[in-house]
């Protein structure tokens, strides 16, 4: 399975949310990391032929995004913003997806169904009201819809917003293990919702990609660049006009510990740290004024 995009380009009036995007990706989970307004449900959208491309193509398993019949076989979406049925119960809102599918017979949506309720944590709930259940269950109901039919690519916008710590975890390793010999799209503007789990991070800022690869090489971008200095109010303030200040911590007294982002050892007394993926990441996405 290989998704290739070849200057993918996508305006609305004269504001260009996609500016001419070329890549490859392969099997796993792929993320796709940027800040809100980078671009990422727009190429959600144009992938999942919601929205026609301005310019450039791409091709999702041999089949161009122009054949959007075609390509609607081959994916299954979750979207940022999604509703579902709200008065039906978990289990005729997905037997009737699994019907709109293609799988016609009632034994196999039923199999198939009570699979996917399992694999989301969801088995207890077949019966209980879309609009009943909590933001959590409603977005692992959402992953379960977009499953339904096995799809080649599966994407899904932002799905970790409102998931607490522990459906966070089930959720990576739910879409991990769905990954074998496809390709699960994941967006999120939260550097650490990319975790090992990722195959490869894909970084997009403004419409552009600055950045694919590793995990580690996101953090390789960093390096040289992090500093860490011990520093009172005023010079935190000072600090925070010129330098891009990634974490501040308490040290007691008026003292914090401060992690910041520059090009060049700024103050005499900071000392340079291993960068983190992060890191790379806050150095990819600059803010104006700070880390030129
Ligand atoms: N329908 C639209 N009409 C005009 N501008 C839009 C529309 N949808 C998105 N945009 C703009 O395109 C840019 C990218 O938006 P979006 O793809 O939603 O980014 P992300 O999902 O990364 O937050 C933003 O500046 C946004 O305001
Ligand atoms: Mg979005």
């Amino acid at each position: 399975m290989e998704i290739t995009l070849n200057e993918l380009t996508k305006r609305y009036g004269n504001k260009t949310a996609l500016n001419g995007v070329t890549l490859k990706w392969e099997d796993g989970v792929q993320g796709l990391l940027g800040p809100n307004g980078a671009g990422k449900t727009t190429l959600m959208r144009l992938l999942a032929t919601l929205l026609t491309p301005t310019s450039g193509s791409a091709v999702i398993d041999g089949v161009p995004l122009k054949e959007k019949h075609k390509i609607r076989q081959l994916i299954g979406y979750l979207p940022q913003e999604f509703s579902f049925y709200p008065g039906m119960t978990v289990m005729d809102a997905l037997d009737y997806l699994a019907l709109l599918s293609g799988v016609k017979a009632a034994v196999d949506r039923k199999r198939k169904i009570n699979e996917l309720l399992e694999a989301v944590n969801l088995e207890n709930h077949r019966k209980t009201k879309v609009k009943a259940l909590s933001g959590g269950m409603k977005r692992r109901l959402g992953i379960a819809q977009a499953m339904i039919h096995e799809p080649k690519l599966l994407i899904v916008d932002e799905p970790t917003a409102g998931l607490d710590p522990e459906e966070r975890i089930r959720f990576r390793q739910l879409l991990a293990s769905f990954s074998e010999n496809r390709i699960v799209l994941l967006s999120t503007h939260v550097a650490e919702d990319i975790e090992s789990s990722c195959r490869e991070v894909t970084v997009l800022t403004e419409g552009s990609v600055p950045f694919q690869g590793s995990i580690a090489q996101l953090a390789e971008q960093a390096r040289g660049k992090v500093w860490t200095a011990e520093m009172d109010n005023a010079e935190w303030r000072a600090a925070s006009q010129s330098f891009r200040i990634v974490s501040a911590v308490a040290k007691g007294g008026s003292r914090m510990s401060v992690r910041f982002l520059a090009e060049s050892p700024p103050l005499a007394e900071a000392e340079e740290a291993e960068p983190t993926m992060e890191d790379g990441y806050l150095c990819l996405v600059k803010v104006r004024g700070k880390l030129q």
